[in-house]
């Protein structure tokens, strides 16, 4: 798989997060706010975090079965289209055709939701070598740089790109690959993935060792063009 067909799939949580027909997760990707969840038939969503009816954010609302219900008026939506498909407060009235939140195409790999802003589907599917086999995930760390800056860091401190997407290398002596999200042209996310066991005393070296770099980072943060 080249990395250009690849390259427009953004890792935005871990699968695991997303309960089916449960919760909603905010999400970021190059700047885009987006509302992820999961259908009660398991069905991963990555929405534009805004309801078409009157802008409020749907990570403010809730999760009904296989719709997205709006916490302002309740209109709800359907998973895998985005179309309206109920509207509480006028329960004899069918649901407006033409009113559709805006979805993105979502698929997950490697214990990872996967989010593309393109228009067309990527030509290919998330990589599912993008962590190596078996390891677990330790935890998201958000760092307020840029996505670029964040990757150079982890760079300089040896990690490789051994994986598809994947930076591979290790903080506090811990094997780790990391993901880097790029959410906003400030803000990064950095998903890491560790051989070591949960709750095992390397994970937690890892947790400090991760947190260590996010200060670094950000005290070397110079303000950027
Ligand atoms: S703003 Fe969402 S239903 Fe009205």
């Amino acid at each position: 798989m080249s990395t250009d067909s690849i390259s427009t799939w953004h890792p935005v949580a871990a699968s695991a997060e997303l309960r089916p027909g449960a919760n909603i997760v905010a999400g970021f990707a190059e700047g885009q706010e987006l509302a992820l969840w999961r259908s009660a038939s398991g069905a991963a969503q990555a929405w534009e975090n805004r309801c078409p009816h009157r802008s409020v954010r749907f990570t403010l609302g809730l999760v009904v079965q296989d719709r997205l219900a709006c916490a302002y008026h309740g209109w709800q939506y359907d998973a895998g289209s985005g179309q309206c498909a109920s509207i509480p407060a006028h329960p004899g009235m069918p649901a407006p055709r033409n009113v559709c939140a805006k979805l993105f195409h979502a698929a997950e790999a490697a214990g990872m939701l996967w989010v593309s802003l393109a228009a067309a589907a990527p030509p290919s599917p998330p990589p599912g070598n993008a962590v190596p086999a078996g390891w677990s995930f330790c935890r998201i760390l958000c760092v307020r740089a840029g996505a670029a800056r964040v990757r150079d860091a982890l760079t300089a401190r040896g990690f490789r790109a051994e994986a598809p997407l994947a930076l591979c290398g290790a903080l506090g002596e811990v094997d780790a690959a990391a993901l880097v999200l790029d959410a906003q042209p400030r803000l990064a996310f950095i998903h890491l993935w560790t051989p070591a066991a949960p709750g095992s005393d390397a994970m937690k070296k890892l947790h400090v060792a991760a947190r260590a770099l996010r200060g670094e980072i950000e005290e070397q943060q110079q303000p950027e063009a």
